[in-house]
């Protein structure tokens, strides 16, 4: 059995004030025990929100890692092994937004999951096509470059710690979701790929889905059966809409 999982990227959003409220709102939530839940603010509120959900079952991560994994003259970037440090237990890896507007690698990618895993970070593998390419048909094939690339680099024993997040590009921040039909097929073609190298390490990674994922329409999503839970944007930035996702995730 997985254990579900809803997970909020607050992307570049908050202040320390707004961040102080969300999480007030967030501690009132009834959270499911079942579902294992994070967050994941901008760096700089990072140590502000772990103390906040001091108590509470909220893991704390970051929207981005170096690509290294140790110290040293990388100026601006921020190291896996800082954010484990202050406590950080998650990084997002490789979101269609670095993707595409800061133009990340696949292999970039690779290295960043490397990187957070060395330093004892689990990473979320985000993957997804644009609209141009599920247009052309190109979704599978894609995603599976995406994720071939991490597999190829760092082998199959390495998604024994490590969640992947199928976010179609075109579904995030768009009010458009996928259906509950067109994510299960991607994630089914993504158990798939991960299972002709290891049908028992397949088995057991969680598969979030993510792309404008609300409380009105998370339920559905997460009763198909490869999808294991959500990443949540928007909606992630109010407290009863996230709880309520979360409840979902746990029914
Ligand atoms: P959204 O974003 O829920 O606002 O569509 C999801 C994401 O980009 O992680």
């Amino acid at each position: 059995m997985r254990r579900p999982m809803v997970a909020g990227n607050w992307k570049m959003n908050g202040t320390r004030a707004s961040v102080a409220e969300l999480i007030e709102s967030l501690r009132l939530q009834q959270l499911p025990a079942a579902v294992e839940i994070a967050v994941f603010p901008s760096c700089v509120y990072i140590s502000q929100v772990l103390d906040g959900v001091n108590g509470i079952e909220i893991a704390v991560g970051a929207q981005d890692g170096a690509t290294q994994a140790g110290f040293g003259a990388l100026t601006g970037e921020v190291s896996p092994a800082q954010l484990a440090d202050v406590g950080c237990k998650w990084v997002l890896v490789g979101h269609s937004e670095r993707r595409l507007l800061l133009g990340e690698s696949d292999e970039v990618v690779s290295r960043k999951f490397s990187a957070a895993q060395a330093s004892g970070l689990k990473p979320v593998l985000c993957l997804g096509e644009t609209l141009e390419e599920r247009r052309a048909g190109k979704t599978l094939e894609v995603v599976e470059r995406q994720l071939a690339r991490v597999l190829d680099d760092q082998g199959i024993a390495a998604f024994e710690s490590a969640v992947i997040a199928y976010e179609p590009v075109w579904a995030i921040g768009s009010g458009l979701t996928a259906t509950p039909q067109q994510a299960q097929e991607v994630h089914a073609a993504i158990r798939e790929q991960l299972s002709r190298r290891d049908r028992r390490v397949a088995e057991g990674v969680r598969l979030l889905y993510g792309g404008s994922v609300k409380a009105e329409n998370a339920a559905e999503l997460f009763s198909m059966a490869d999808i294991d839970g959500g990443l949540i944007g928007g909606a992630s930035l109010k407290a009863d809409e996230f709880g309520a996702i979360c409840r979902a995730a746990g029914n």
